[in-house]
């Protein structure tokens, strides 16, 4: 498998500078391709897979990470907080006052697929009007809901999974797409009584999350398949349409550090191969970065794309000065409760670490895929408008003037302890996520060095709606957790601890646990650093599409949005370089 990876890896890249023998797998594209895309994420491979379903088009996909295709910790769903720390960018916040000066952190994923194989797996969409926004805002008319939702149809598809417990899927809003969409297989324990407990204490109903609804309870979908409940993901489900198409290179381990420009047009890319350490370079007609919301603004910014001020202080000759680059920076981010449970839920402690317990759940996966390793760690969330009165007295109104179908709360919870355990307790954790904040943050260079991580200032919190929004949020859900349905169920709050109901205690606690959703985006939106073409403005030869392109944050997980967002750019590409 090494040697193969080695390989690979090589093909194509190293004519500029290395002197290589190749044994394997001849370069298939000699150094250049009409067009190179950096980044092997949804976005990246959705691109890819587009792209190159004309034959005569040839596509390179560039990857930093690993391809990870056949590990089963990617792959076996419940362990997706167990996967290899290797697989991920490190990324933290610059300590954020808002949080008491918290950093907290921001992995993102890096590996053949990006966050799609890291992630939790939750399958939604959100609210309708964030797509019509999107168009408005970026002057591109096909982000709006309806032709976004031929995007999901032609991504996805709703795979019906035999379960235990009813839930509401709207089937017709699912195509034929290479991703498998299901509901999970069975119950951890918690979630009828969670979705009951939000159902009555907020007065909300059922819905899908994935028809352009966005406030009520869904009994979550998961990109995960049914037959053998495995991760599906950008990986398996798209770049297995592609890695064996004759005018498609993917080339894992390969860290661009640099767009090469000829004026202002954009001629090629270098990288640096993880199997070599040595440079080599590709040429494009067109590169299109998808590098994700944090790395595509850095990897601009190397390049002397960005504020001109930034890029003068390290030295990075510009190339176009362009101020929005890392700016708009929006997250989701929430503040969590932790919860000691009733041994019979089925939390990580139970399926990973109590060994009775674990091993019944290893073999029953190992036999026909059942139980809880097929499950991802809790499926039930609850997106939430808060009443106007929550906002009465502060300055300004983006809550209260949002659209009437957007939530401003995502409620969720997992059966993972986020604050680390070591007693042997099923612990269940809660929180609140401000889903549609107002403050943003900001992303710039640490310097010139392609492997430092950039500074992300993450402004979690960041306005006082922002403030009421969660601090309304967070009690709530106390109050929530409270109710009758979890007799039995919930035993102790372990965190923040029961005598923490003041103000001041609970504001400390909400800056002391603040987490990212890892949901990154809009750092170079579409509209503001991209025309509606998906063009640098201003350059010729580059474009970005991924989610640092989302003009303004979805209302529940992005996943979804992003392989239709790419989905719906390819459209786009291959419409305007028709030749
Ligand atoms: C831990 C975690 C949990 C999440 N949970 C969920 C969830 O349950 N549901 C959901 O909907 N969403 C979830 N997300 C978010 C979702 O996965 C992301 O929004 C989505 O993957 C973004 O897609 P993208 O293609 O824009 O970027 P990414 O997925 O970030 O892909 C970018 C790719 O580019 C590569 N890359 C970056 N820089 C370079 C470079 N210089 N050279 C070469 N390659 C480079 C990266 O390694 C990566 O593979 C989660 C994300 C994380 C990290
Ligand atoms: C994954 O496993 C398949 C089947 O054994 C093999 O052909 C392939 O090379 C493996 N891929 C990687 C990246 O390990
Ligand atoms: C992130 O940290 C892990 C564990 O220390 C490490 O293996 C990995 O290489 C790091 N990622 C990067 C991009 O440096
Ligand atoms: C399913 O979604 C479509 C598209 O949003 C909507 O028109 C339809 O009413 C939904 N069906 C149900 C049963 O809610
Ligand atoms: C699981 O099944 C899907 C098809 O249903 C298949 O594509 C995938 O390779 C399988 N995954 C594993 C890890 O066996
Ligand atoms: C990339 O193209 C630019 C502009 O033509 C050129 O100056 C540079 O040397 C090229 N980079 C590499 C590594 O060949
Ligand atoms: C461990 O698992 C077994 C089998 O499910 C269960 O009976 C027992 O209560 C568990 N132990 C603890 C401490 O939760
Ligand atoms: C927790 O469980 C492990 C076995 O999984 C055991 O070795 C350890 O003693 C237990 N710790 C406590 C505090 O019970």
């Amino acid at each position: 498998m090494a040697v193969n990876h080695f390989s690979c890896s090589f093909i194509g890249g190293l004519l500029a500078f290395a002197a290589v023998t190749l044994t394997v797998g001849a370069q298939k594209l000699a150094g250049s391709a009409d067009y190179v895309i950096v980044g092997g994420g949804p976005a990246g491979f959705v691109l890819a897979e587009q792209l190159s379903r004309n034959p005569k088009t040839t596509v390179v996909l560039l990857e930093a990470g690993p391809d990870a295709i056949n590990d089963t910790n990617v792959n076996t769903p419940a362990h997706y907080p167990l996967i290899n720390p290797q697989y991920f960018w490190n990324f933290s916040s610059q300590p954020d006052p808002n949080l008491g000066n918290n950093s907290p952190e921001m992995r993102q994923g890096r590996l053949y697929g990006g966050g799609s194989g890291v992630n939790g797996q939750a399958y939604c969409r959100g609210s309708a009007s964030v797509f019509d926004e999107w168009a408005k805002l970026s002057g591109n008319s096909g982000l709006a809901w309806p032709s976004m939702l031929e995007s999901f149809k032609a991504t996805s598809h709703y795979s019906l999974q035999s379960a235990d417990y009813e839930k509401f899927t709207n089937t017709s809003v699912f195509g034929y797409g290479p991703l498998e969409v299901s509901r999970t297989s069975g119950l951890t324990g918690f979630e009828i009584p969670f979705a009951n407990a939000l159902k009555l204490g907020f007065g909300l109903k059922e819905i899908d999350m994935s028809d352009g609804t966005g406030i009520g309870v869904d009994m979550g979908l998961a990109s995960i398949y049914t037959s053998n409940r495995t991760r599906s993901y950008a990986r398996n489900a798209f770049g297995r349409l592609i890695e064996h198409r004759p005018n498609v290179q993917m080339i894992d381990g390969a860290w661009v550090n640099k767009i090469g420009f000829n004026s202002k047009t954009a001629v090629n890319v270098t990288y640096v191969s993880a199997y070599d350490s040595k440079p080599a370079v590709f040429k494009a007609k067109e590169i299109i970065i998808s590098a994700g919301a944090i790395n595509t603004p850095k990897l601009l910014m190397l390049s002397g794309v960005g504020p001109k001020q930034d890029l003068s202080k390290h030295k990075i000759p510009v190339v176009a000065d362009i101020a929005e680059v890392g700016k708009n920076l929006k997250d989701h981010y929430f503040s969590i409760f932790e919860y000691e449970v009733s041994p019979a839920i089925k939390t990580v402690w139970q399926w990973a670490f109590n060994a009775t317990a674990s091993e019944i759940y290893k073999a029953q996966y190992a036999k026909d895929a059942s139980g809880p390793l097929g499950w991802d760690n809790g499926l039930v969330y609850a997106g939430i408008r808060l009443p106007d009165t929550v906002f009465d007295g502060v300055n300004g109104k983006h809550y209260t003037s949002l659209p009437k179908d957007r939530p401003h709360i995502l409620i969720e919870y997992s059966t993972v302890p986020f604050i680390p355990k070591t007693d042997n307790i099923s612990t269940i954790t809660a929180w609140a996520s401000l889903v549609q904040p107002e403050s943003s943050g900001y992303i710039t260079l640490k310097s010139a060095d392609y492997r430092d991580d950039p500074l992300i200032f993450s402004n979690y919190y960041g306005t006082p709606a922002d403030k009421r929004a969660i601090t309304y949020g967070y009690k709530k859900l106390r109050e929530i957790l409270g109710r009758d349905e979890f007799k039995g169920i919930i035993k102790s709050e372990f965190y923040p601890g029961l005598t923490k109901t003041s103000e001041a205690d609970v504001w400390t606690a909400i800056q002391n646990q603040a987490f990212s959703f890892h949901h990154p985006l809009g750092t170079v939106a579409i509209g503001k650093v991209l025309d509606k073409g998906w063009r640098v403005k201003g350059l010729k030869g580059l474009r970005v599409v991924d989610i640092s392109t989302f003009p303004s944050p979805p209302t529940c997980h992005p996943q979804a949005d992003v392989y239709a967002l790419a989905h719906r750019a390819a459209q786009d590409i291959i419409k305007a370089d028709r030749r």
